[in-house]
């Protein structure tokens, strides 16, 4: 699959140009959206995301998918094997948090943002990947959950190139893949990454929150939660709210 780029200097929100501009999109490519600065970076939840100028990576991946045969669920969780395998590179042992977050020394390094509309003839995929690369321990403290950089863990700044380039290549290895095969192919790959792995949590159903046990994510990208008489329960949405 050959790639569009899409850079902007400025904009509000890379992942909102995408959704707004995707008509114009020849659909047999991947369009990578970036931006040295959003005014209004979105992360899931409707949250903001602090976009400073050239501080971070703001990316999104859309692509068409003509007749998908497995659940899109995973895809966040594929992206964000694909940025964990970068950031080895640069040193970092990336855990990934279902369902979209990258934790390094138990503080968000990033976030993954996956949105899907069916077009005509498939399915058309927004994946918002938001890093924070060159960000200063002052600029991070402006951020409410504990947050981490690339400069604050490695000491060294990083261009947004550095990273970008290996994540188009492996994001396209391991989409082919995906879609090839599901997520069978990764689930071994995703454990050995997975931030919960051994942990207990607690998940917000949005009517009660409940305190689990963590036991693996499924073929779906379903989060299975074990409770105390060892009944396993599947998820596909929900917040983890806290683990210990
Ligand atoms: C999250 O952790 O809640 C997901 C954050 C996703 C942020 C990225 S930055 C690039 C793209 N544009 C946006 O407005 N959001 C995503």
């Amino acid at each position: 699959m050959d790639s569009v780029y899409h850079h902007f200097e400025k904009i509000n929100s890379t992942q909102d140009w995408a959704k707004e501009n995707f008509h114009a999109f020849d659909l047999s490519k991947l369009h990578i959206i970036t931006a040295d600065q959003q005014l209004k970076g979105r992360g899931r939840l409707n949250r903001h995301w602090h976009s400073p100028q050239k501080t971070g990576l703001y990316v999104t991946f859309s692509f068409f998918v003509p007749n998908l045969q497995f659940s899109f669920n995973p895809l966040s969780l594929v992206t964000g094997l694909t940025f964990a395998e970068v950031l080895q590179k640069f040193g970092l042992q990336v855990l990934l948090k279902w369902p979209n977050d990258l934790y390094v020394n138990n503080k968000k390094l990033g976030g993954i943002l996956t949105e899907t509309k069916e077009i005509q003839g498939g399915r058309i995929f927004f994946i918002g990947v938001g890093l924070n690369v060159n960000m200063s321990l002052d600029e991070l403290a402006h951020i409410e959950r504990p947050a981490t950089s690339i400069l604050a863990e490695t000491h060294k700044n990083s261009s947004m190139k550095s990273i970008l380039q290996p994540a188009e290549t492996i994001f396209k290895r391991n989409l082919k893949l995906f879609l090839d095969h599901g997520f069978e192919v990764f689930l071994k790959d995703f454990e050995e990454v997975s931030f919960l792995a051994g942990k207990k949590v607690l998940f917000d159903l949005g009517h009660e929150v409940i305190e689990r046990k963590y036991c693996r994510v499924d073929k779906d990208g379903a989060l299975v939660l074990k409770d105390q008489n060892g009944q396993e329960q599947k998820y596909v949405s929900g917040e983890i709210k806290g683990w210990e």
